[in-house]
């Protein structure tokens, strides 16, 4: 079987509504994605399987669902603030951007301080060394940027400077902010959890790849609460949590998911983590699990002047939790979802048939009902019609019936119902498995029941 493409996914995903390419009759925005009919279940499917183990499932977590502009003395708590000094230089050639500082450092093996250097300095160090482009191997650089890594907004119609406000780059912000007053009202102990879905914005250098790094995307993101002590535990768990979800309630192949440890921490971090899929582009980041200490807590105590210390119940110990961060990107795992399930067999006949092998309660359509001609719509629609109070479903009467089952084994519906002439008389239809092509004979009235027994399955 060839190997599925990025071009193919992406064509895919365009002709058959999940996903379009932003302002496209504006001639499109460069990185920016809508999210058609198709992908807007899919996605929200994802994000539902997420909440359902993370939250749901997990009496010691608790949501959150926190604003996206904030004030601007979290980004500087976060030291998002700080790096928007981060010198950039892009290579002409291959139109690649790199921190300057990064380069110099590589190429020195970490023998030259960097982060000392003027913009002077690091051009002069980069142009006398000969630095070539990572990317390209070519040497025509622009000269150093400073590049926002955040997206600025402004309360005030004047965009004075004091009036800046950034769109958040992350989710978990609003987490560690509320971290008082989730503990207090839900009289959660340590340790336990805050989770969130939501949008955030980046202003990335290397933007692409479709879906996988883009500027504005959805984070799922939890942040563990817990003693020193029992940081590296809960650390381990996570992983394994992190791992077991894609694998089991989304479905990626287990050969295509690999851990990958972080040598080069941030300075108070303990241990951090990615897990990485085989995308079609290669081994990528899906998710970071990260033992942040308690540095998070400890900026925002000192940044806002208002303490984020924990009192044990038992003990009355006053102590400042560590943070254990799971962080995955909803469209980056959509895509990772998508590549996995895509699959091209071949059938008996020599046909082939694209399929895609969701999980049905990924499935954007669970069920799609087909009259096997067009007079038969009547009767068709009433169990149509019946359907739709539960799942989402499709009607479709256009174009023979095998034509029909090979558009929505394409677009992963896991049943189609076939309304033929015998449905007038025993009140029962076919309901065919995408994956087997099995047909059976069902009872319209069970008709409910049936599937949702399949989804839960
Ligand atoms: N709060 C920690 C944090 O944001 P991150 O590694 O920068 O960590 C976490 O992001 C996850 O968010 C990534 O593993 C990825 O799944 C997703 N993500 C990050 N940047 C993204 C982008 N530009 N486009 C799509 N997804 C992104």
């Amino acid at each position: 079987m060839e190997e599925l493409t990025m071009q193919q996914i992406v064509a895919f995903c365009k002709s058959r509504g999940f996903v379009f390419p932003g302002s496209e009759i504006y001639g499109g925005f460069a990185n920016t994605w809508d999210f058609g009919p198709l992908g807007v279940e899919l996605k929200n499917n994802i994000k539902k399987a997420w909440w359902k183990t993370f939250v749901q499932e997990d009496a010691n977590t608790y949501g959150v669902d926190a604003a996206i502009l904030m004030n601007p003395r979290v980004w500087e708590a976060s030291g998002h603030v700080q790096s928007f000094g981060d010198p950039k230089m892009d290579c002409k050639v291959c139109k690649q951007r790199f921190r300057a500082d990064t380069l110099v450092e590589n190429h020195s093996k970490n023998t030259v301080s960097a982060e000392a250097m003027t913009n002077e300095e690091l051009e002069k160090y980069i142009e006398d060394h000969n630095i070539k482009c990572p990317n390209c191997g070519n040497k025509d650089w622009t000269q150093i940027r400073k590049f926002n890594p955040m997206f600025i907004t402004s309360r005030q119609m004047v965009g004075d400077e004091k009036d800046v406000v950034y769109l958040r780059p992350e989710t978990c912000q609003g987490e560690y902010i509320n971290f008082q007053n989730i503990q207090r009202t839900m009289r959660a102990k340590v340790p336990f959890a805050i989770a969130q879905i939501g949008k955030s914005f980046r202003n990335e250098i290397t933007p692409g790849n479709f879906l996988f790094r883009t500027v504005e995307f959805e984070q799922m993101e939890l942040q563990n609460f817990c003693k020193a002590e029992n940081s590296m535990e809960t650390y381990d768990s996570y992983k394994q949590k992190a791992l077991s979800f894609v694998k089991d309630v989304i479905g990626l192949d287990e050969t295509k998911l690999r851990f990958h440890d972080h040598d080069k921490l941030a300075h108070y971090a303990k241990a951090a983590c990615d897990i990485q899929y085989n995308f079609p582009m290669g081994w990528q980041e899906l998710n970071g699990i990260h033992n942040r200490g308690e540095w998070d807590l400890s900026r925002h105590q000192e940044f806002s002047g208002k303490t984020m210390l924990y009192t044990d119940p038992f003990t009355n110990e006053k102590f400042l939790p560590n943070v254990v961060e799971y962080s995955i990107g909803a469209d980056r795992l959509f895509l990772a979802t998508l590549c996995n399930a895509y699959k091209t067999e071949k059938l008996d006949n020599d046909e082939t048939r694209v399929v895609l092998k969701l999980k049905p309660y990924l499935a954007p359509f669970k069920v799609a009902v087909l009259p096997l001609q067009k007079n038969l719509g009547e009767k068709a629609s009433e169990v149509y019609n019946s359907l739709i109070k539960h799942f989402m479903a499709d009607y479709d009467e256009a174009g023979s019936i095998g034509k029909r089952y090979r558009r929505h084994d394409e677009i992963g519906t896991p049943f189609c119902v076939t309304v033929d002439f015998d449905t007038l008389e025993d009140n029962s239809v076919t309901i065919r498995d995408r994956d087997t092509m099995k047909q059976e004979r069902v009872k319209i009235a069970e008709l409910v029941n049936y599937i949702t027994k399949k989804l839960e399955a």
